[in-house]
């Protein structure tokens, strides 16, 4: 153990000399809204106070109405991007950030309180040696705030080759710090309000790991995948696709939090994903399509694997439903969240039959419907869906042998 300590702080002072060397050849260069070759999808005005230069970019209010400068780099490497902006509504207008058409990163610009109140957010992109395009393409209907330049910080060559050589033994037998961050319903929610039942799994996670590991659980009870990352803006009616209609287009605040390019998921974190209980609902707001819960699963892990951290998809939990002395699934949405696994090349974790094998393992059937007493009582709280947190505690103990079982690397951190 000593030895691979000693190893990993030779490796940390090779790679800090590394970024010394890259901070050495860093240059800042500002790049107007206002001035050509930047374009501006909407007008240049100057009837805010507080920005630099002759005006600002008020871009039209629609998706993808978009601010777009070209930035030069001296190499290929990375670069900082400070964007100056003010938006004096109280509602985020998330945008992509595209450099050279591709390689969408998702940013938020969160209200600055006023229209005359300029703030800097700061992104970091791969840039290309020569002229580069910086694209940010709002991706709701408020459209962009109003962008007053963006400042652009290079860092010099990527350093090539390796400067060090591979550590040994590998960095994941001594690994650092990570989250694991969940989204998901009641099963998988922390209790409200201090109350003992429901206790949802993703409450009980945490003791299966070490304490390398901090587990954020955002999961609500109630929400489907859309109400989860929409709230409160998916409405009771539904459009000709059959879809509830989301009015704006924001994301919830729990799902900006995980965005969040400072205080969200980072490289190395993991995302576990367990919606399709409440999905099935036929009204809105619950209500989600077979296509459109696959589409929101890989919308999330994309934007999980453009921020380095790791999805995993999780079948949902069974309820207690016994077929003489079988307990026997129970749920729906089990081939799409299959399926958008396969389609987004992220694990499935198949709580649905793990969590009713368990149920068999336990002998909860046959079940006489009284929640208060024996062994479903014990486990359930007063109906077939919610955990007691011995049960949650035990649903939480399949998931994690399930990540051992299935070789996901996230296994390193459990105890
Ligand atoms: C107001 C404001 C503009 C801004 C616009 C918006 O009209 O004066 O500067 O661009 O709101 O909502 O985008
Ligand atoms: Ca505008």
């Amino acid at each position: 153990m000593k030895r691979r300590l000693i190893i990993a702080g030779a490796v940390l002072t090779s790679a800090l000399t590394v970024v010394y060397a890259t901070i050495a050849v860093a240059a800042e260069i500002r790049y107007e809204a206002e001035t050509a070759p930047a374009t501006c999808a909407g007008t240049i005005d100057s009837n805010h106070a507080g920005y630099s230069g002759s005006g600002f970019c008020n871009a039209d209010n629609a998706v993808g109405a978009a601010a777009q400068f070209t930035v030069t780099a001296s190499a290929a490497g990375t670069a900082t991007l400070g964007v100056r902006f003010a938006n004096g509504t109280t509602t985020a207008r998330p945008a992509d950030v595209l450099v050279n058409g591709t390689a969408p990163q998702a940013i938020s610009f969160e209200p600055t309180g006023a229209w005359t109140t300029w703030v800097t957010k700061t992104v970091t992109v791969p840039v290309s040696s020569g002229a580069n395009t910086i694209r940010f393409s709002p991706t709701t209907a408020g459209g962009l705030p109003n962008v007053d330049y963006l400042e652009v910080t290079t860092s010099g060559p990527t350093p090539s080759p390796t400067p060090c050589a591979p550590p040994s033994p590998t960095p994941s037998s001594s690994p650092g710090r990570v989250t694991v961050w969940l989204a998901g319903d009641s099963t998988m929610a922390n209790p409200s309000g201090g109350a003992a039942c429901p206790a949802g799994w993703g409450g009980q996670f945490a003791q299966y790991f070490n304490s390398n590991v901090t587990v954020r659980n955002s999961a609500m009870g109630g929400r489907s995948i859309q109400t989860w990352l929409y709230d409160p803006n998916v409405s009771s009616t539904k459009n000709a696709a059959g879809e509830c209609v989301i009015n704006p287009v924001t994301y919830s605040a729990r799902w900006q939090a995980m965005l969040d390019s400072a205080s969200g998921m980072k490289p190395g974190d993991y995302l576990l994903i367990q919606f399709g209980i409440n999905d099935g609902t036929a009204a809105c707001p619950r209500h989600v399509g077979s296509a459109r819960y696959q589409q929101l699963l890989g919308m999330m892990a994309s934007a999980a694997k453009a921020r380095g951290a790791h999805p995993i998809f999780l079948t949902p939990v069974a309820a207690i439903r016994c077929s003489g002395g079988t307990a026997v699934g129970n749920r729906g949405f089990i081939t799409e969240t299959n399926s958008a696994g396969g389609a987004n090349a992220v694990p499935v974790i198949d709580l649905h039959r793990l969590s009713y094998t368990l149920y068999n393992a336990l002998r909860l059937c046959p079940f006489n419907g009284d929640y208060n007493s024996g062994p479903v009582g014990a486990f359930f709280c007063n109906d077939h869906t919610h955990f007691e947190q011995a049960g949650a505690r035990q649903i939480a103990g399949v998931v994690a042998k399930a990540i051992r079982d299935q070789q996901i690397p996230l296994a390193t951190y459990l105890k």
